[in-house]
């Protein structure tokens, strides 16, 4: 399975999905960059999530809240307190430093780098700092929040008066957090800076449990409906203990990743934590009808999702999709999220005529729908090249084209190929991709 991982991270960076930051320097702490059809992908996940809570359900408003915030945020909030710290030991020996409940071996054990002897465990947080102004001292200091739903509790006023909101309602952002992670690992599974995309649904204390079990459910179907197998895909019960400062209840929904079942989403019962606390530390009334509304929330990272959209996608065909070749990469993703819609092929490239047809037809459709143009290599190849990044129809201009203004366009998922008229193509894609 690590073999897997391997593949998926240098398959990533050859099809320009995801590359290490800063590569040309030796990449920067665990920072990657999203190529062009990274960034495709990524849109296309951030939009589908938006779909699904603005468009779908209902009395969900958006929010796009600076990722500075007034300092006191995070004193109410409590992530400047322990409860926003990981426990640190370092070796002795090599000074590497790991986070406690990560190294295998019990405290006091052997450091995996070097066999040297641990530090005592210290609580490390994981704010990221910075500084706001042109004079660096202890009043300038600044967080780069380092989750987005804070946003949300401190516009929680604002928005349900402007929107003339009445509980139950949701307010949904997408949007960068940082986290100064110790060990940062696992490609972009964990990383110091990273997006989020968070839906805070505000109700009556006695209907959060059943609003609870509402949202993970709505939640898992977002994913089987985006493709993903049921059996990849399991709950955990955050046990009490383990619980986060804020939370009533958690339930990791959990991927099986190419290491194993890891957390992509969380469903939390944050109880009146946040408001409660905004209220008393900022001194503004956030009631509702003279109650702090709880709040379920619903929490995934954007860039662990592609991560999770990538591996279930990604597939190795031995002989190939038509059995008669070398082994070859598909990306059977979901139309939805397919970076690439289509692709324009002039049949040749020596043949004046066909390529400029092929270009006219490529510079349309691209305004219409994210479009490859790909001259070089025999039709096969191409089809190859476009299975691989889960591209979904092939438009192909030949010979026949120039008489009879049609093209012929194969289905990615089917490998059927069917004749069109030109000027048909754009109302077929359309009725196809929507
Ligand atoms: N507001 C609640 C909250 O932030 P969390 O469990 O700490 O809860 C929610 O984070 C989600 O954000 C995670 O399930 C994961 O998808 C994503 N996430 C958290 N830390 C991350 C990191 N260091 N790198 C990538 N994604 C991360």
């Amino acid at each position: 399975m690590e073999d897997l991982m391997q593949k998926i991270v240098s398959f990533s960076k050859r099809r320009g999905f995801i590359f290490p930051s800063s590569e040309i320097y030796g990449g920067f702490g665990s920072c990657y960059d999203f190529g062009p059809l990274g960034v495709e992908l990524k849109k296309n996940i951030k939009k589908a999530w938006w779909d699904e809570m603005i468009k779908k359900q209902n009395d969900i408003v958006g929010l796009d809240a600076s990722i500075l915030m007034n300092p006191r945020v995070w004193k109410a909030s409590g992530h400047l307190s322990a409860g926003f710290a990981d426990e640190l030991v370092e070796c002795k020996k090599c000074h590497h430093r790991f986070r406690k409940d990560f190294v295998n071996s019990p405290a006091g054990e052997k450091c995996p780098d070097c066999g040297g002897a641990f530090t005592k465990a210290k609580k490390f947080n994981l704010m990221m700092k910075t500084s706001v102004g042109p004079v660096e001292d202890d009043a300038s200091i600044a967080y780069l929040r380092p989750e987005t739903c804070q946003g949300i509790y401190v516009n929680f006023k604002n928005i349900m008066q402007s929107m003339r909101l009445k509980v139950p309602f949701g307010i949904a952002q997408i949007g960068k957090a940082f986290r100064n992670e110790i060990n940062p690992k696992d490609f972009i599974f964990r990383t110091r800076e990273f997006e989020q995309m968070e839906m805070q649904w505000f109700c009556e204390h006695q209907k959060a449990d059943k609003f609870f079990e509402y949202w993970l459910k709505q939640r898992l179907n977002w994913y089987y409906k985006l493709g993903i197998n049921k059996k990849n895909l399991r709950i955990y019960e955050v046990p009490k203990k383990e619980l986060a400062h804020y939370a009533k209840r958690a339930v990791d929904i959990e991927y099986k990743f190419p290491f194993g079942w890891k957390e992509i989403e969380g469903i939390h019962n944050r109880g009146d934590w946040d408001l409660s606390n905004h209220a008393k530390n900022s001194g503004e009334d956030l009631k509702y009808e003279g109650y702090f509304p709880h709040v379920i929330e619903t929490s995934v990272g954007v860039d662990r999702s592609l991560f999770v959209f990538l591996t279930e996608a990604y597939q190795e065909i031995k002989g190939g999709r038509s059995g008669k070749t070398n082994t070859e990469i598909f990306l059977e993703i979901n139309r939805i999220l397919a970076p690439v819609k289509v692709a324009v092929l002039p049949l040749v490239k020596n043949k004046p005529e066909i390529v400029k047809k092929a270009k006219e037809i490529y510079r349309s459709l691209k305004t219409e729908f994210v479009t490859l143009y790909d001259q070089t290599g025999s039709i096969g190849r191409r089809y190859r090249r476009l299975d691989e990044i889960g591209c979904i129809f092939a438009v192909t201009v030949d010979f026949d084209t120039l008489k009879d203004n049609a093209v012929t366009i194969r289905d990615r998922d089917t490998m059927k190929q069917k004749r069109i008229k030109i000027k048909e193509l754009s109302q077929f894609l359309n009725q196809e991709l929507k």
